[in-house]
């Protein structure tokens, strides 16, 4: 039984099969529809969510599995002091898959070790969101047809974005990839990132605190929400919050093939003018994340 903590716990292979698998989901949505009758996900939803938890559920309601679940902690037993430990390994007792949230940073790789059933994470505090880089790298395929020799802008809260540091760390594996960092001097990507991920590979990178400067060499641009529940007091978040704000001013020099995206939810990052531009990726991003969610299930319930 196997679990995903980490987008590193997939093989390139193995995302590329799952990228494969994805793409014949959404040509033949009927050979899929039948495969995980009787098969039960369980999502806990220890923070809020909309996209992950409910693109999970259409997920398995569409491979013709159930789903059952709680969206806050505090509906859960945790609010009676239960540890993630026993509140897994009593899930697992009615669930055949586990998608998990929660503010801590390792919950559901605990839970893994407890559940005896596979516990996918579905975001853990600032640290880590590998389904979502799977919505995201579903996104930069289809848009871009592969991962080598792109130039991809970072922007916002690189610090607290758990979605940036997944996605750094998967593109980390393709050759030719260079990052510009775009944030605040207190929102860079954190040295577990920066110097374990991208140093160490020898990844081409410049860090920079100017969005419109590096807007015209970039192929892809990922905005991120400054991630306000992970501050410590609310006035650096009010002083951060609308650090960066795309607008169709600051896309005129930008490239005519850009793949903007964000993984939602925005809140001032990018303007609602962005949204009927052609380069604007972000609700392609939403649809993606349930076919790569659906494709993760059936491998991780060994049905694909
Ligand atoms: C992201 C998350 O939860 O990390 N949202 C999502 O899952 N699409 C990004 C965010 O909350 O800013």
């Amino acid at each position: 039984m196997r679990s995903i903590n980490d987008i590193r716990d997939l093989t390139v292979d193995e995302i590329n099969e799952l990228i494969r698998l994805a793409c014949d989901i959404i040509d033949h949505p009927e050979k899929y529809s039948e495969k995980c009758r009787g098969k039960k996900l369980a999502t806990l939803f220890f923070e809020p969510s909309t996209r992950t938890r409910l693109s999970f559920e259409a997920a398995m309601y569409e491979l013709g599995g159930n789903v059952l679940g709680f969206s806050e902690a505090q509906s859960s037993s945790a609010a009676k002091g239960e540890s993630v430990a026993d509140t897994a390994r009593t899930v697992g007792c009615y669930a055949d898959i586990i998608a998990m949230r929660h503010p801590k940073e390792g919950a559901p790789f605990v839970a893994s070790q407890h559940a005896g059933v596979p516990v996918i994470n579905a975001g853990d505090g600032g640290h880590n969101h590998p389904t979502q880089t799977l919505a995201d790298l579903l996104t930069i395929y289809r848009e871009k047809g592969g991962f080598e020799n792109l130039t991809v802008g970072l922007c916002g809260d690189l610090k607290f974005g758990r979605t940036v540091h997944s996605l750094i760390n998967a593109l980390a594996r393709y050759s030719n990839v260079r990052f510009v960092l775009i944030s605040p001097e207190e929102l860079k990507v954190p040295s577990y990132v920066k110097k374990d991920v991208i140093q160490k590979n020898g990844l081409p990178y410049v860090q920079t605190t100017d969005l419109e400067a590096a807007i015209p060499e970039l192929d892809i641009l990922y905005m991120t929400r400054v991630q306000r529940e992970r501050f410590f007091n609310e006035e650096d978040y009010l002083r951060l919050k609308d650090s960066y704000i795309l607008d169709p001013k600051k896309l005129v020099d930008a490239k005519e093939d850009l793949c903007i995206m964000h993984p939602l939810p925005r809140v001032n990052e990018i303007s609602v003018a962005i949204d009927k531009d052609p380069r604007a990726c972000y609700f392609k991003q939403v649809l993606n994340g349930k076919y790569m969610r659906m494709a993760l299930m059936l491998k991780l319930l060994e049905l694909a």
